[in-house]
């Protein structure tokens, strides 16, 4: 009997900065990106500055307490405008160069010493993001036309997300944030993230608490719901046994108990127990560098328990995760060599395969 053999994506995809250019035309700059979550960014004025694939975005409320994005630019000079990752500012964005002032809505207000006739201030303002939110998670869409809704966007996607909604993610709260620098390319730590033949040899203490992994698959073929079963009789990510009080809205007790991954398009990890969630963000930065920013997700009704203690989900998934980071390193190591053109899938690597037809579909190389 002949398999038919089903190639990875060339080498040359995971390196080259040409392959990189590309996608940030076709695919960084036209999808709707996760950045962050609206608990961020709750009040006028409020704002967190992001990175999407090298550009710089602004994100806050304006007095009617709308969302609004800007490129993070001054039109004077060009200037970056506001330095901080996060904070609150009370009517204005005040440029540090020659402190041009832009309100809320992003409309240039002030000038200081240039004055109102010198320059068309109406078409000075900050050039707008789309920026939209799905059950509490931020997303930006860089394109210049306007693009497919945030939702029908997300009901294409290969990996459904949407079926997570009856769990009301927008509840959550996030108790803890971690951030990793990994030399690899975006796309080798998501076809990582989508198949679970490495389990069993990298994630020796992943395999102990979810026994389907043992086996290299991500899924549990006896289910439907794409959930695998926790053995510690826990409601989190973790080996800690106990299960906690507050589950999540639409679980039944098998779901309470079982693990659900996602990796929504292009760069969102989605990990989803009984009583908390993972939400985790890729920020390519170039060809060979990726930054990626991890938000714990916990039921208010838990946090507000005296004995609530996040530590324990956080120190296994960063066990994990660490674990994820090192091999994926290895495979940017490898893959320039001469020896290797491209990988091959496996029966079992289904989900890196998918992951890789909706990429050359968006990158139009189907
Ligand atoms: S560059 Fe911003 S005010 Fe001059
Ligand atoms: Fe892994």
């Amino acid at each position: 009997m002949t398999t038919q053999v089903r190639h990875t994506l060339p080498a040359t995809h995971y390196y080259s900065p040409e392959q990189y250019a590309v996608e940030q035309q076709h695919l960084w700059y036209e999808q709707w990106v996760f950045v962050g979550r609206t608990e961020q960014v709750t009040k006028p004025g409020q704002f967190l500055t992001v990175d999407v694939a090298g550009q710089g975005v602004l994100i806050t409320r304006n007095g009617e307490g709308e969302l609004r994005a800007f490129y993070n630019v001054c039109s004077h000079r060009g200037a970056v405008l506001c330095d901080d990752t996060r904070g609150e500012t009370k009517a204005v964005f005040q440029c540090p160069y020659h402190a041009w002032c832009y309100d809320l809505d992003g409309e240039l207000v002030a000038t200081p010493r240039v004055d109102k006739d010198e320059v068309d201030r109406s078409v000075l303002g900050l050039k707008p993001v789309h920026v939209d939110d799905w059950q509490g998670f931020l997303f930006l869409n860089l394109s210049r036309e306007t693009p497919t809704p945030l939702r029908d966007s997300l009901d294409g996607h290969y990996d459904s997300p949407l079926r997570f909604e009856k769990h009301q993610l927008d509840r959550l709260v996030t108790v803890h944030r971690t951030e990793s620098v990994v030399a690899a390319n975006w796309k080798i730590l998501i076809e990582n993230y989508n198949e679970c033949l490495h389990c069993p040899i990298v994630h020796p203490e992943l395999v102990e608490v979810v026994p389907t992994y043992k086996k290299g698959m991500t899924g549990d073929r006896s289910r439907e719901d794409g959930g695998v079963a926790l053995i510690t009789g826990g409601t989190s990510y973790s080996d800690d046994p106990r299960a906690r009080r507050a589950v999540l809205p639409g679980m039944n007790d098998e779901m309470a108990h079982s693990i659900y991954g996602s990796q929504v398009f292009p760069n969102m990890f989605l990990d989803i127990a009984g009583s908390n969630v993972v939400a985790t963000r890729l920020v390519p930065e170039g060809p060979l560098q990726t930054r990626v920013l991890t938000e714990y997700l916990f039921m208010p009704e838990d946090i507000a328990e005296p004995d609530f203690d996040h530590q324990p989900v956080v120190d296994f998934c960063e066990l994990v995760a660490g674990q994820d980071y090192a091999v994926s390193e290895r495979v940017q190591r490898g893959i320039t060599s001469r020896g290797f053109a491209h990988g091959v899938y496996p029966e079992k690597d289904d989900y890196v395969h998918q992951f890789n037809e909706y990429y050359r579909t968006v990158m139009n190389e189907a």
